[in-house]
């Protein structure tokens, strides 16, 4: 393929310079990925006035380093971070700090190494074989957001609690989108105030908090219940007997509860919007569809191979990675100075935002050859490894995504599933334009015609 022929996939408007205060508010109510300038795809820091704080983008490899691996105990979540995702992960890993967050990290890791992979890949294919089956029997065109958004709680589901999500789905389901519709949404406040201080959409997080916690509590008090001695059947299992390797310590009852509710969160969505980007990719670029197609032909997905079958889907794993360069559902990773800092010439005053983007690293002209343009070639086993800090779908440093293994095992078997079981075709030629507000979305749910392979 040659540059010219590669697929550059249609962008939300950027603007020419630097929005006014308030088209940058509306931006990152509505849309992030509008309130970069084109200058943040081609410098190394940029830097930005608040009232009251100074906001910095960081590009360069030296300073994010610095910021999530040199000095991470320096920079904490974000308030918005905090007031959006607290209602519904608790105090789970992903917001905890300090000592609490330390405790909960060397419990949690051991539950995700490599060798809980193949555990998980059975849950993965089982509920991948049965979403096939349901796809299969579907006439007419098809929703994949919605049906990768399905299938990736059910994943989630059935790789935490093994079957048991049949009796709770649909009610995580709907306070999903509740949550997702009412809640989500930052508001000025919400940067601006103390976290400590409610905020107008706090009340309404709170009910949710109260509503979503008690559906979480209820799952796990179930689970209590039904004891297992033995190899570990999913992440609850491993979750509960998991000990803290320096003081010996469980997670109580209200910690396995927003651990549950923390993975939940944070590995379902991420993972079903990196699987529908994936395939519309493919949608759009049938000869890349072709070479999944005869990669993933007569490789054994079933619950019982596929753990093993990994290691043939170097094409298919490389449009995963491609796909999460293009459209990384986590697009930005934000942190507030607690003192002041420095990094070489980069003088960062305390209370300070600092961002990381993902999207903009990966769409950044100096670090990328085509940076627009979709070309999993550059993510396959023998091309030179992309610069350093360039790519960073699950973040860097001591607070990197515990699940990316899961994650990557999840969204490669799932794209191979498919791909062996349907040839993917889009029913319109609509672009497709990505909208971030928690996740990396579809500006619409685009229809789809799938035709069984033979
Ligand atoms: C494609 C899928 C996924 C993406 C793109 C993703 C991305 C990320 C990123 C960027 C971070 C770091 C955030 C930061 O430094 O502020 C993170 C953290 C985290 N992720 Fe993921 N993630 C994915 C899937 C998962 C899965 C499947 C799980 C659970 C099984 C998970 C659990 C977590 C947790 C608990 C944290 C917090 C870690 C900590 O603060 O110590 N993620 N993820």
């Amino acid at each position: 393929m040659t540059e010219m022929s590669l697929y550059t996939p249609e962008l939300p408007a950027r603007p020419a310079t630097e929005l006014p205060f308030a088209d940058f508010l509306r931006a990152v109510r509505t849309n992030a990925l509008g309130m970069w300038p084109q200058a943040a795809y081609e410098q190394d820091v940029l830097e930005r006035r608040m009232p009251g704080r100074t906001q910095f983008l960081l590009n360069a490899p030296d300073a994010i380093h610095h910021v999530l691996v040199s000095n991470p105990g320096n920079y904490r979540r974000s308030r918005a971070s905090v007031r959006i995702l607290r209602p519904i992960t608790g105090n789970g890993l992903l917001l905890s700090e300090g000592e609490e967050w330390r405790h909960q990290r060397r419990t949690i890791v051991p539950t995700l190494v490599p060798r809980m992979i193949p555990m998980l890949c059975g849950h993965i294919a089982g509920a991948a074989q049965a979403g096939i089956a349901r796809l299969a029997e579907q006439p007419g065109p098809v929703d994949l957001l919605a049906e990768m958004q399905f299938l990736a709680l059910e994943i989630a589901g059935r790789s935490m609690f093994s079957m048991q999500t049949d009796a709770y789905g649909s009610e995580m389901r709907a306070q999903m989108q509740r949550f997702a519709m009412r809640n989500a949404q930052p508001h000025l406040l919400d940067m601006l105030l103390p976290v400590w201080m409610p905020s107008p959409r706090d009340f309404g997080r709170a009910l949710f908090r109260r509503r979503w916690m008690g559906l979480m509590a209820r799952i796990v008090a179930a689970r209590i219940e039904a004891v297992h001695e033995g190899a570990p059947r999913d992440l609850f299992d491993a979750l509960m007997a998991a000990r803290d390797p320096e003081t010996g310590t469980a997670f109580s009852r209200t910690e396995l509860r927003d651990q549950v509710a923390t993975m939940i969160l944070a590995g379902h969505e991420t993972t079903a919007t990196t699987l529908f980007w994936s395939l519309t990719l493919l949608a759009a670029v049938p000869e890349e569809q072709q070479r999944v197609a005869e990669e993933v032909q007569g490789v054994d997905l079933s619950p019982a191979g596929a753990a093993d079958s990994l290691k043939h889907l170097a094409r298919t794993r490389a449009v995963v990675s491609e796909a999460l360069r293009l459209y990384p559902p986590a697009f930005v990773i934000v942190r507030e100075a607690i003192g002041a800092d420095r990094c070489g010439d980069l003088v960062i005053p305390a209370g300070s935002v600092v961002m990381i983007s993902p999207w903009v690293l990966h769409r950044h002209r100096r670090l990328w050859p085509s940076p627009d343009s979709f070309d999993p070639r550059r993510f396959l086993p023998d091309a030179p490894p992309p610069p350093r800090f360039a790519y960073l779908p699950f973040g860097a440093g001591p607070r990197i995504c515990v699940g990316a293994q899961f994650a990557m095992a999840e969204a490669t078997l799932v794209l191979a599933r498919m791909i062996q079981a349907f040839q993917i075709e889009r029913t319109d030629k609509r672009p497709v334009l990505p909208v971030a507000i928690v996740t990396t979305q579809p500006d619409h749910p685009p229809g789809f015609r799938l035709q069984r392979r033979h």
